[in-house]
């Protein structure tokens, strides 16, 4: 099969061996993919975990749709011919035209929706429900989304509006159609105006990108309120700062840091799926690129800007279009 395989950093479309799935898991013929935040971070280190795989192809990709082509001995949950979405997990995968997937980390796909759409669901939809659950999000709450256009803060801003949130989001001039078209009640533009300098107090601050600022932050949190916090405020170095801060935060009671890693419960995609079928969220679809053009599609997404997600279409015969689509 074809998969981009990473060397060094660098990406080529190579043959390598299809996958065989292990008892537990699914075997995928991919439709669409993307390129999500952990695939361009995990690229730039590929060398690191290249020497850890001791010489097995690198092949990226966290999130997948496609076609169940057969299943494990205990994957009682699909069938060959099921349309699928989710995703691989840590053990990547995705940009091929095979993957396997545990079962449990996949659903059949939501009736209302393409593959190409499906395939943009789980590594933001998950991260925003399981980080808004972490934080105890409740109705009534006023929810500050800085970053919302992201893949991640695309879905932060769907669901806590669908959890009952007054929802303000933070983005660029660009995008801020975008996010009321999400149903944010209020929006600010990060380029002209500073959140924390309109003198309103919010129940939880998301920081999606890391980049509200620790101190604009607190100064606009209700004194011990849910601060998420999901990336460093900048490069590797900054995390050992980003850590010491919010422990700081912490111990003084300023707030409730919620950050780390999102702790997914069976259901999850299942409950993002009900809410796709039943009109409340949806996926935002920046770029679509072929397998072919997946380097130029890693080179967009790693600048930082992309409007929710970049995906990457894999079967050939529909893979024509690139560049951006509204
Ligand atoms: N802790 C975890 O387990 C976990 C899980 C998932 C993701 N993450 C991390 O969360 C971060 C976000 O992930 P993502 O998938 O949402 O990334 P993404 O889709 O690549 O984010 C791109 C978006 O960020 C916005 N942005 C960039 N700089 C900004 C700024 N200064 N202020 C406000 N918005 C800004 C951009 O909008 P503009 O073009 O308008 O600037 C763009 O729409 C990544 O660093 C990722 O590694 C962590």
């Amino acid at each position: 099969m074809k998969a981009a395989v990473i060397d060094r950093g660098v990406i080529q479309i190579q043959d390598v061996e299809k996958p065989a799935p292990k008892d537990n898991e699914v075997l995928v013929r991919i439709r669409a993919t993307t390129i999500c935040a952990a695939d361009y971070r995990l690229r730039k280190f590929g060398w690191i975990i290249g020497l850890w795989r001791r010489g097995k192809p690198l092949i990226l990709g966290m999130e997948l749709a496609g076609t169940v082509e057969s299943v494990g001995k205990t994957a009682a949950r699909f069938r060959p011919g099921d349309q699928v979405f989710g995703g691989t997990g840590f053990k990547f995968g995705a940009h091929a035209e095979y993957a396997c997937a545990p079962e449990s980390r996949v659903e059949l796909k939501p009736a209302n929706m393409t593959l190409e759409e499906a395939a943009a669901v789980m590594f933001g939809g998950l991260t925003a429900l399981c980080f808004l659950r972490q934080a105890n999000i409740r109705a009534g709450q006023d929810v500050l989304v800085y970053g919302a256009s992201g893949s991640v803060g695309v879905f932060a801003v769907q669901l806590a509006k669908h959890f009952g949130a007054r929802v303000t989001g933070v983005c660029s001039t660009a995008n801020l159609d975008l996010v009321k078209s999400l149903g944010a009640d209020n929006v600010i533009d990060y380029t002209k105006e500073d959140f924390s300098k309109a003198g309103r107090i919010y129940d939880m601050i998301f920081d999606t990108v890391g980049k509200a600022g620790f101190s604009r932050s607190l100064k606009s949190l209700k004194r011990g309120g849910p601060y998420v916090v999901i990336a460093p405020s900048g490069g590797l170095l900054s995390i050992v700062g980003d850590t010491f801060r919010q422990m700081w935060i912490s111990l003084r009671g300023a707030a409730k840091m919620v950050g780390g890693l999102p702790r997914p419960v069976p259901g999850d995609l299942s409950f993002l799926k009900g809410l796709i079928e039943a009109g409340e969220l949806r996926t935002v679809i920046d770029r679509r690129y072929s397998l072919d053009q997946i380097g130029e599609a890693f080179r967009y997404a790693e600048a930082g800007h992309k409007k929710g997600h970049v995906v990457i279409l894999v079967e050939p015969a529909v893979a024509a279009s690139s560049g951006p689509r509204a």
